[in-house]
């Protein structure tokens, strides 16, 4: 390698490269669908369980609450089975395979519920389509993380966030319309019998008629459930059609021609282009290296044992720990900062903020979704310009601090709050605040990160563990919350302030910044310089190429040479 320094070209900006390459932005708008459907799934539910028709058919599941928490838990459970289990799925039929396994799950899944008559079906609807939605956080932000380039990769795998919080939104205000199917109440002629003296509610058991429901159809709530069938089916259909990873491909001995093509297709330019040869060969040196460091570690390993073997090594040197640590801690932080105990129980916490009835119901679900898409879109702009940890460090400490006031709010006024609205409506702003800090941070990032810190080899194990760790944090938070409200109050808010702060810490101590980086230059942000120079090594051997991308290859760690 001769030492003459290449000059890098001025740094393109993220909306010309998206304007250049308008393929790789639809191909990610169109991936990112696998977000709506997670955010979809994760919304519905909360309308549905309120609905009269649902609670005529499945009275078990709306008058017993420990039932209802298990109906909205199961999907968190499965999901990170889901998730977990992806990984060898994922190595074995593919980016593009493992996507189409899970929208065919998905969608058996979405039938059993829209079409459930008895609790069994019901829920083992919504632990099929949970299990769906695991192997799909786990392979969407992965699949768009390889297919994109460095300079954009983040706004990218952002518009999975994005697709989340569209999906949210959209179950939410589709249930809106729909709960008027029939009549929003079961039994319009009747007085209902349920509930206090002074205020009545529906009683499944005594107030719906022999046929069921009078007013309400159950379609108010079949058909949300069943609509999620149609955007899984167009991401399947248009799955067939999109590129396979070229990174899977190369991974794949006998299809590198299929790789290169892969590659140039996304890219938009000839298979002989220079620098479609340059990343090519780059992505190429990382599969060697990864092979060469398997055949050391692992000889004569096959099968099962080389699995095992394989996951050990994501936590036997130092610097595999500590990416594996990164991506896990990331996704733990991104659910423990408390974005979900928000959205799951937003009616009890704006109940607690002084709020109540019809308004807290609109303001809790409709409005706080707004927020969050909204607030999700700087994210898309910032995340490849400023950086992951300037964004991460920011949203923790936006998020401190207004949790730190609410909790504070509701710690001095208690129950007070009702009389004291200047006080509560600044508890309700901050909740809000909060939410915009979450959206553009720990959201988007929490995705991002672990879908590009791992070397190709590991990458599907390593991101079905951190994916898997955000859907066990989500399902811990969705399970401790409601009796933390109830037993700590103010204390619940502090206690998710704490988790911010060390959010912000362990952020600021331990995570690199990966902006502008290849995912074959990721040894340099994470100090491997043993696997870097062995990699450079390598780019030489095959085809004198350079390491791929803005800042890759900075012969690990200066400047660009050749
Ligand atoms: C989280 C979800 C959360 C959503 C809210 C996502 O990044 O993984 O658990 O509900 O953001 O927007």
């Amino acid at each position: 390698m001769s030492s003459r320094l290449i000059q890098p070209s001025a740094p393109k900006s993220v909306y010309r490269q998206l304007r250049e390459n308008p393929f790789i932005f639809g191909l990610s708008m169109f991936v990112s669908l696998g977000g709506f459907l997670f955010g979809y799934e994760q919304g519905a539910v909360s309308g549905v369980l309120k609905m009269e028709s649902f609670a005529a058919e499945f009275p078990r599941v709306y008058l017993d609450s420990g039932l209802k928490g298990w109906f909205v838990s199961t999907l968190l459970l499965v999901a990170w089975l889901g998730a977990l289990v992806n990984g060898p799925v994922v190595d074995h039929f593919g980016r593009r395979g493992s996507m189409l396994a899970a929208v065919v799950v998905f969608v058996c899944g979405s039938a059993l519920q829209a079409a459930a008559s008895t609790t069994g079906v019901l829920f083992g609807g919504r632990a099929v389509s949970g299990f769906a939605i695991g192997m799909l956080t786990m392979i969407v932000p992965m699949y768009l993380s390889e297919v994109s380039t460095a300079g954009i990769r983040g706004t990218l795998v952002g518009l999975q966030q994005l697709s989340i919080t569209v999906g949210i939104l959209v179950s939410y205000w589709l249930e809106y319309g729909t709960q008027y199917i029939g009549g929003t109440r079961c039994a319009p002629d009747i007085p209902y019998t349920g509930g206090t003296e002074s205020s009545r509610k529906f009683d499944p058991i005594h107030d719906a008629g022999p046929n069921g429901c009078t007013g309400q159809d159950g379609a108010a709530w079949r058909v949300p459930f069943a609509l999620k069938i149609a955007p899984a089916l167009v991401l399947g259909v248009g799955m067939l059609f999109l590129p396979e990873s070229p990174r899977f491909l190369l991974m794949r001995k006998d299809e590198e021609d299929k790789a290169l093509k892969s590659l140039a297709r996304l890219r938009r330019v000839h298979p002989d282009s220079d620098s479609l040869r340059v990343e090519y060969l780059s992505i190429k040196a990382e599969v060697l290296f990864d092979e060469s460091v398997a055949r050391v570690k692992h000889p004569g390993k096959s099968g099962v044992s080389l699995y095992v073997a394989q996951y050990a090594s994501l936590v036997s040197t130092w610097p595999a720990f500590r990416r594996l640590a990164v991506g896990c801690c990331v996704m733990f932080f991104q659910q423990f900062t408390g974005c979900n105990a928000m959205i799951y129980y937003a009616p009890t916490i704006f109940g607690q903020l002084g709020l109540s009835g019809d308004t807290t119901s609109l303001l809790a679900t409709g409005v706080y979704g707004v927020v969050n898409t909204l607030s999700t879109l700087p994210a898309l702009f910032l995340i490849d310009k400023v950086g992951r940890r300037p964004l991460l460090m920011c949203g923790a400490l936006g998020m401190f601090v207004s949790l730190v006031i609410v909790g504070t709010i509701v710690g001095a006024y208690g129950p007070d709050l009702r009389s004291h609205r200047s006080a509560a409506w600044a508890g309700i702003a901050f909740i809000f605040i909060y939410d915009v800090n979450f959206s553009y941070s720990f959201g988007p990032v929490g995705w991002l990160l672990p879908s590009e810190i791992f070397n190709v080899g590991n990458r599907s194990k390593a991101v079905a563990i951190t994916t898997s760790t955000a859907w066990m944090s989500n399902f811990v938070i969705g399970l401790v919350t409601p009796d933390m409200l109830e037993a700590i109050g103010w204390g619940t808010y502090i206690f998710f302030a704490a988790f911010c702060l060390m959010a912000l810490a362990f952020t600021y101590f331990f995570v690199p910044e990966t902006k502008g980086r290849s995912l074959e230059d990721m040894d340099v942000a994470f100090g491997d310089m043993a696997a870097c120079e062995e990699k450079m090594r390598l780019f030489k051997n095959c085809g004198d190429a350079r390491p791929y991308g803005a800042g890759a290859g900075a012969e690990c760690g200066g400047a660009l040479v050749q």
